[in-house]
């Protein structure tokens, strides 16, 4: 038995980098009997950072069917991170217990706060305090996350033992990463496709819109030429290839094709494009679905933050119980 806890922020397109290293496993993880699984819009730790409260709403939605179009079903427990108060509850008391110090050490935070340097709020800094509480609320105890995301993974762990050992009670389990290992880099190269670098192509985005972007893209730097022939190795085109196209034509035509020269990297393209489209064109229909019924998605948001709430108000019965807080003692 394991309990699998994940989110994602709603900060723009959900794209290939999201999907094929995140949303994929997340679709696996949760499809074991032995598992049960809860994935969430963390829109709380999006408020971290300068956002746009106008069209913030709108993001959550996107983000929302962006999880569900994947192929997330009932099994799994989609849910608004805001609409589960609990989570900011349990990020007091755990904040309580947190050591300074080792939030100072979190890269994430120092640069983040390089980056929006003039509206660096504490919430910023407290970040894996609120991302330790989302796991530890459900006692999430296997947490699918990528290289980026293990240090505050190893702080969540700290503090489930921090918190046991200060109140000498058993409340949380220690999570453990399931890491994933993909990395998706930019159509620019760059070492991460990512939201905030402009370098992405969005998950839902039509086979044109694909197209336009992947003609572009970055491969091998050294196959100047169709004759030089290319190192998939290297090549993100080949890492997505490895995602999306089955063998053997990954091996024959791709992988062979490429370092014989036999293929030049448009060709290449081309059937990535094709593997692509097969792959996430079901993805598309359901999310334009979903979209079509806005109605259905509210509904299973809903029913997910019932059900964490219901989770959350058990746990944080016991964390009560432990702290010693006035409200939790037996009543007569
Ligand atoms: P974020 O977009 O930062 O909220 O990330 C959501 C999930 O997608 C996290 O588990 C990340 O590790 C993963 N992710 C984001 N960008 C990439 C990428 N370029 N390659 C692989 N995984 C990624
Ligand atoms: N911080 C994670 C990210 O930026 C998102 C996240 C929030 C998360 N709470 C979590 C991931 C709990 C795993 C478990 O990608």
């Amino acid at each position: 038995m394991a309990t699998i806890f994940s989110g994602i922020q709603p900060t723009g397109e959900v794209h290939l980098g999201n999907y094929m290293g995140a949303l994929r496993h997340w679709v696996e993880l949760s499809k074991k009997p032995e598992h049960t699984s809860y994935f969430s819009i963390v829109d709380c730790h999006a408020f971290t950072i300068p956002y746009d409260a106008a069209t913030f709403p709108r993001a959550v939605f996107d983000a929302a069917v962006a999880v569900l179009a994947v192929g997330l079903d009932e099994r799994a427990t989609v849910f608004v991170q805001s609409d589960v108060p609990q989570h900011t509850e349990l990020a007091w008391y755990l904040g309580c217990v947190a050591p300074m110090g080792e939030l100072g050490r979190m890269t994430q935070f120092k640069e983040k706060s390089e980056q929006h340097k003039t509206s660096v709020g504490a919430g910023l800094f407290t970040y894996p305090i609120l991302m330790a509480a989302d796991i530890l609320l459900y006692k999430g105890t296997l947490v699918p996350v990528g290289h980026d995301q293990l240090q505050h993974l190893e702080f969540a762990r700290d503090m489930a033992r921090h918190f046991n050992h200060r109140f000498k009670a058993e409340v949380f389990p220690e999570p453990k990463p399931h890491h994933l290992t993909l990395r998706i880099k930019g159509t620019d190269g760059g070492e991460k496709m990512s939201k905030s670098r402009g370098n992405t192509i969005a998950m839902l985005d039509t086979p044109e819109q694909v197209w336009k972007k992947l003609k572009g893209a970055f491969t091998d730097p050294q196959r100047l030429t169709r004759e030089i022939p290319g190192r998939p190795e290297v090549c993100n085109i080949y890492t997505m290839h490895t995602v999306v196209t089955p063998e053997p034509a990954l091996t024959e035509v791709v992988h062979n094709g490429c370092t014989t020269a036999k293929i030049g990297c448009g060709d290449c393209k081309k059937l990535l494009a094709e593997s692509l489209e097969r792959d996430l064109g079901p993805v598309r229909a359901r999310a334009n679905e979903l979209r079509a019924q806005p109605g259905r998605v509210l509904e299973i948001l809903n029913e997910g933050g019932a059900t964490c709430r219901a989770k959350a108000t058990e746990t944080m019965r016991e964390v009560k119980e432990a702290a010693g807080v006035f409200g939790a003692r037996s009543r007569p």
